[in-house]
């Protein structure tokens, strides 16, 4: 959706500042009704979903290799789940309704319990009616640490998100509006992040965890006031850092970076002849001991290198949508001509298979895929492997190999991370047996 300066409120307000546990996490996530100040301040609150009284549910952050427990209690009026997105767990805690679990209805409440092998920056999120529940609010950040994290004056997290919402403070209703499906989903007319701290010093190296929990919104971002490195995406430490140029984040996508306060440190949401301020996080004073040492890579993530000769070898057709898309199954999308779960998975793997997706989007929309329970490879066109991730981003058009070593027994979803896409049919299953 093109972006209009008249219906994109600007968000030069005060931006919200997530509560911060520490080292912690509460024994019971409460997903309940909250109200929250998403406008600027002075202007009207709005009725959301949250976890424990807010929105952004409060940070979970705990270190690599604890155990996770906390009860969810569902104190909502409908059906929710928890989806742990992108840290690697035992299946029956996936939090996906009717693949790995129960529907938790209102009132009732679901046991979540698992070992945290992934360090790095995660989210959880609701998993059921998703486009609706998670732009109302029910998500958070899931910050596992590293055994020995890497110095920094503050490890900063930064949710990026967009509303679609009246002068009022009101949600505008609509969820699931069949326009928006066939379409890029629910686009917000309002922007800005949700930093856990809203102030840093001169010379202050930070880290920067940033999420996207919007439910369609591809993020432009520039960010200044900071010199600053790449050292992880979706959770996965990059080898050699990268320079921090501007890039994009697709919704459910992270990217952790390190850097040093150069100024106040302004996101940017860059369109190709218009800027908007998304918020920033200020300076005030200076660090008079700055840290000078060079930004090095985080330790390596333990994971499975692929096969040279995949096992498998499959393509993920996205098809559908409006605006000429090819309309092959019997929803608004599909993947290979069919949309939506059914009761055979796409593909059954032996645990340690190497399979190769070519990802294909034969629509006029651009489409983040996530595979539950793993990362996978994107395939750079020579053919060597590129990234780590769990949630790829692949543009109208465009096609994109990724490599995948299926070695977390289970049935685990792949579907577009546009919540409204999935909502209406891009979305299958594997079997990890
Ligand atoms: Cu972040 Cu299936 O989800
Ligand atoms: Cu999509």
């Amino acid at each position: 959706m093109k972006l209009d300066r008249r219906t994109f409120i600007l968000s030069t307000g005060a931006a919200l500042t997530l509560p911060q546990v520490g080292l912690s996490s509460p024994s019971v996530l409460r997903a309940e009704q909250v109200k929250a100040q998403i406008l600027p301040e002075g202007d009207g609150a709005t009725d959301m979903l949250g976890y424990n009284g807010s929105t952004p549910g409060p940070e979970l952050r705990v270190r690599q290799g604890d155990t996770l427990a906390l009860r969810f209690d569902n104190k909502t009026n409908e059906g929710s789940s928890v989806h742990w997105h992108g840290i690697r767990l035992d299946n029956a805690m996936d939090g996906v309704p009717g693949l790995t679990q129960p529907l938790v209805e209102p009132g009732e409440s679901f046991d979540y319990r698992f070992k945290t092998l992934d360090a790095g920056t995660f989210w959880y999120h609701s998993h059921n009616r998703s486009w609706e529940q998670v732009a109302k609010g029910l998500y958070g950040p899931l910050i596992v640490e590293e055994a020995n994290p890497p110095r920094v004056d503050h490890d900063i997290t930064v949710m990026l998100d967009d509303w679609r919402i009246e002068e009022t403070g009101a949600l505008v209703g609509g969820f699931g509006n069949m326009h928006d499906f066939a379409h890029a989903g629910r686009m917000g007319n309002y922007a800005k992040i949700l930093p856990s701290q809203d102030s840093v010093r001169l010379g202050d190296r930070i880290r920067l965890r940033l999420i996207n929990t919007a439910t369609a919104r591809v993020f432009p971002i520039r960010i200044e006031g900071l010199s600053a490195q790449v050292v992880a995406l979706d959770g996965m430490p990059l080898a050699k850092p990268r320079l921090l140029e501007d890039f994009q984040i697709a919704p459910a996508q992270r990217i952790d970076l390190i850097g040093d306060v150069t100024s106040a440190v302004d996101f940017l949401f860059v369109l190709r002849d218009d800027i908007y301020e998304m918020g920033s996080i200020k300076m005030e004073g200076e660090n008079s001991t700055p840290a000078t040492a060079p930004i090095e890579a985080l330790a390596a993530p333990v994971i499975l290198e692929p096969k040279d000769v995949p096992d498998q070898s499959l393509s993920l057709r996205m098809e559908g949508g409006a605006m000429g898309g090819r309309h092959a199954g019997d929803d608004i999308w599909a993947f290979n001509g069919v949309s939506g779960l059914k009761d055979a998975p796409f593909a059954s793997f032996n645990r340690g298979d190497t399979a190769e997706f070519d990802l294909i989007n034969d629509t006029s929309f651009p489409h983040g895929i996530h595979l539950h329970g793993h990362h996978f490879f994107e395939v750079n066109l020579d053919g060597s492997l590129g990234d780590l991730r769990d949630t790829s981003l692949v543009e109208r058009g465009a096609s994109r190999k990724i490599s995948v070593v299926f070695d977390n027994p289970g049935k685990w979803l792949l579907h577009c991370h546009m919540l409204g896409h999935q909502a209406s049919g891009m979305k299958t299953w594997v079997e990890v047996l």
